[in-house]
């Protein structure tokens, strides 16, 4: 079965690298009837979903919380809320931070669809994650903080929400607009010096002189950011998805500086590229456990800049690229480990 979402590797000449470096293996695949294909939908040209039309139900409140949770989470699960136990988020972003738009946005990892496109199969688990779990991803990761328990009202929002922004898109769906668009990668190491200057030209005037952002009203006070911190303590720590270079890029390119989207970038794939390096080369929370992740270590991201690192390429080379080798070798370990299946040897991807 084909994985759009994950997969679309850099072919030999396009280089066009996608975030997450690998797909599953593939497996045999049935022939499915044409009727029950997955569905295509674009969000590209689709309107977005707008809270305000849902009535005032169980339903409609709910799904009001968790947009008022996605957007101001700093003050509602933040460090600095009174009630230590809702202290779920380490740090004072909100989810639309980077899900912009309410999580409505094309390409800025939106939330129109998740509902039918999981359980899904997540390689940093190996293993078939649900929605529940994707959310706690960005909540130990994103939000440098701890898991929200199941049975929470929070999490029962922020599902509710994602819920209401999935309706109309058939299960299964393949969505263009998700996450993040490509990024053609230069075959180079980042240039951090050059990622300074983009910083200094570009950034700077809203995220700071030192990635610090720019606060609401004062620390302690829980009233979050009107610009986000990129780097320093009270950011993403560094096992989320955005310290992952080559989902940055693609990130920064087409929603970044504010105001741009997907048909109107101001940076060239080299600047994003170089900025992207010079922000993830600055100090930021880190998260304990990481050699965890990915346990099928053939389907580490080759932008997953911690150990181990299984494909003799330096720590560095994972940070900051030329990627296109190691994309190169990734789809070998991919082949092996298909080939290997093939002939029963190993097991097949948990799924
Ligand atoms: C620092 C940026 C950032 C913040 C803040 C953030 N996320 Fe995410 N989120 C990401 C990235 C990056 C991905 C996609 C990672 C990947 O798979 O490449 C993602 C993916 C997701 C997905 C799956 C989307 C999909 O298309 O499958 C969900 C759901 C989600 N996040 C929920 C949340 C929630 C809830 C919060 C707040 C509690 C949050 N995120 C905060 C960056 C962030
Ligand atoms: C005009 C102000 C502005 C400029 C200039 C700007 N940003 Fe942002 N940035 C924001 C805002 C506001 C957000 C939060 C998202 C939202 O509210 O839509 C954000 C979010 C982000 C995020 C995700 C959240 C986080 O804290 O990590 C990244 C990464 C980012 N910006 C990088 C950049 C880079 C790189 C540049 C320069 C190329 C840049 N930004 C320029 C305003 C700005």
């Amino acid at each position: 079965m084909k994985r759009i979402r994950t997969s679309a590797l850099a072919t030999a000449a396009g280089l066009a690298l996608a975030s997450n470096a690998i797909a599953q293996a593939p497996a045999a695949t049935p022939s499915v009837p044409e009727a029950l294909a997955p569905a295509k939908v674009s969000l590209l040209e689709r309107p977005q979903p707008n809270i305000d039309t849902l009535a005032d139900d169980d339903y409609g409140r709910l799904a009001r919380r968790g947009h008022e949770l996605a957007t101001r989470t700093f003050a509602h699960i933040g460090p600095e809320v009174k009630d230590k136990t809702k202290r779920y988020a380490g740090n004072n972003l909100s989810c639309t931070s980077c899900h912009q738009e309410s999580a409505t946005k094309p390409f800025a990892i939106p939330w129109v669809g998740v509902t039918s496109t999981f359980p899904q199969y997540r390689g940093r688990e190996d293993a078939l994650s649900t929605v529940e779990e994707r959310v706690n991803g960005c909540m130990e990761r994103s939000m440098n903080g701890r898991a929200l328990p199941l049975d929470s009202p929070e999490m029962k929002a922020f599902v509710t929400y994602i819920h209401f922004l999935s309706r109309g898109i058939p299960v299964g769906a393949e969505i263009e607009g998700s996450a993040t668009k490509a990024v053609k990668v230069p075959n180079r190491r980042a240039d951090l010096a050059a990622g300074q200057a983009v910083f200094q030209a570009q950034c700077q005037v809203c995220h700071g002189e030192n990635g610090e952002g720019r606060r609401v009203g004062v620390a302690g006070d829980a009233q979050g950011y009107i610009f986000p911190p990129l780097w320093g303590p009270d950011t993403f720590n560094n096992g989320a998805g955005m310290n992952r270079i080559l989902t940055a890029v693609r990130f920064i390119k087409h929603n970044m500086p504010q105001g741009v989207n997907y048909q109107s970038p101001v940076l060239s794939d080299d600047e994003a590229f170089d900025v992207a390096g010079y922000i993830l080369s600055k100090a930021r929370p880190v998260k304990a456990n990481l050699e965890k992740d990915f346990p099928a270590r053939w389907n580490k991201p080759i932008d997953a800049a911690f150990p181990p690192y299984v494909d003799g390429a330096p720590a560095d080379q994972h940070k900051y690229g030329p990627f296109p080798p190691l994309a190169e070798k990734a789809r070998e370990m991919a082949a092996k480990h298909a080939e290997s299946l093939k002939e029963g040897k190993a097991q097949p991807a948990a799924r």
